[in-house]
């Protein structure tokens, strides 16, 4: 494969992936392409958007029609699909647009695969990557499996489930080659201030209240994002074919138990006194239908695939809070809305 197209690459993980196979892969051409949504950010790949392999497309998976173009006149081998709308309490206000982006635009994609390999797959993937959230939710005990039958509770969730099923159907269909991966929750740079751990850190910094839902007791099972683009590469590359592969770190934190190491880790930055930061906890309503527990078995990517994470938890905390810290500007630039205007700003005129 040559000619590799991401979606989604200029969000949270895809930055981190298109960055990975940017600098890692000198001779594939890297097809970034993404529609900026609100939470898409060139901002997040400015080391490296001057860099010869790396080419931005800005265009929208709903658009079937450009999906078509973009295989043809890029002659695209390989795809690692990660556009889609990320945020639960996003789907909650509004489920329309998690069907129209995340299983719509999956399909669009497969189609514009499909139509532009005619049949003839070598050295050809669809490499869908996906969540744990597919599996539902766990009670006190057990781990999510690649056999554990789907049962997503939130639209989000369902979306994804929904998406990941039109990917198997295709490989079943039409013998497409694909892989999915379905990984825990991220953390790290680059994560738009929405999700717990970022608007956190955010809210310590400004001495703002930390929303915590119902009595914060949901537990989540937290992967450190650089090594979920490690693990990306290892099953885009070496990964069976028509495979599942679970992504997680054996990590799993109630969220209270996190935000109160969240807040011990920013106060040693900040130089607080330790726990002091802990006054900001602020319980809330809790999300509709959230989700109790996840947990990941990531076995069979560890036994096959030899990877394994990088980072133990307080490392990978320490080293996003200080990226927070030390981002300022990237952190205003999203929080104002500024960061919208990059792609005006650095794109229009090239
Ligand atoms: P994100 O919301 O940070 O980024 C999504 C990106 O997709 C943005 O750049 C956005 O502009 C782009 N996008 C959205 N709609 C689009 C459209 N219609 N056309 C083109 N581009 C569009 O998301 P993320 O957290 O980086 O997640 C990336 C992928 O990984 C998603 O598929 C998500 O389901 C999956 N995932 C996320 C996590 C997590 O913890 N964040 C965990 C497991 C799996
Ligand atoms: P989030 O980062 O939105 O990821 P997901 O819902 O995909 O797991 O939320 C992580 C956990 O934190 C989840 O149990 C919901 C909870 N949460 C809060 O308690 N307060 C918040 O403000 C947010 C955004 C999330």
């Amino acid at each position: 494969m040559t000619n590799i197209l991401i979606t989604g690459g200029a969000g949270f993980i895809g930055s981190h992936v298109v960055r990975l196979f940017v600098n890692k892969y000198p001779n594939y051409n890297i097809f970034n392409l993404d529609s900026l949504t609100y939470a898409g950010n060139l901002e997040n790949l400015r080391d490296i958007e001057d860099t010869d392999n790396y080419h931005f497309i800005k265009a929208d998976i709903r658009d079937s029609q450009k999906m078509l173009s973009v295989f043809k006149e890029n002659n695209i081998d390989g795809i690692i699909h990660l556009a889609a709308e990320s945020h639960v309490d996003r789907s909650i206000e509004n489920p329309t647009i998690f069907v129209e982006t995340n299983v719509l635009g999956t399909v669009n994609l497969l189609n514009a695969a499909r139509h532009h390999w005619n049949g003839k797959f070598d050295n050809k993937l669809f490499y869908h990557v996906s969540t744990d959230e597919v599996y539902g939710s766990l009670g006190e005990t057990g781990f999510f499996l690649e056999t554990t039958p789907y049962d997503p509770k939130s639209p989000y969730s369902s979306s994804k489930a929904s998406s990941d099923h039109f990917v198997r159907a295709y490989e079943n269909t039409y013998k497409m080659p694909v892989k999915i991966s379905n990984c825990s929750n991220n953390y790290g740079s680059f994560q738009f201030p929405e999700k717990l751990i970022p608007l956190c850190i955010n809210n310590i910094k400004n001495g703002k209240p930390l929303p915590i839902y119902g009595k914060g007791e949901n537990i989540r099972d937290w992967l450190f994002v650089e090594d979920h683009a490690t693990a990306i590469d290892e099953i885009f590359h070496n990964g069976k074919l028509g495979d599942t592969y679970n992504i997680g770190g054996l990590n799993e934190w109630t969220n209270i138990d996190l935000v109160k190491l969240l807040c011990n880790t920013c106060d040693e930055l900040l130089g607080n006194e330790i726990g002091s930061s802990q006054k900001l906890i602020t319980y809330v309503t809790d999300r509709a239908g959230h989700d109790m527990r996840y947990a990941i078995d990531a076995s069979k990517l560890t036994s096959e695939l030899n990877w394994k994470p990088s980072v133990n938890f307080e490392q990978g905390l320490k080293k996003t809070v200080e990226w927070y810290f030390n981002n300022t500007d990237w952190l205003e630039n999203v929080t104002s809305g500024n960061y919208l205007k990059y792609y005006e700003k650095h794109y229009n005129n090239r």
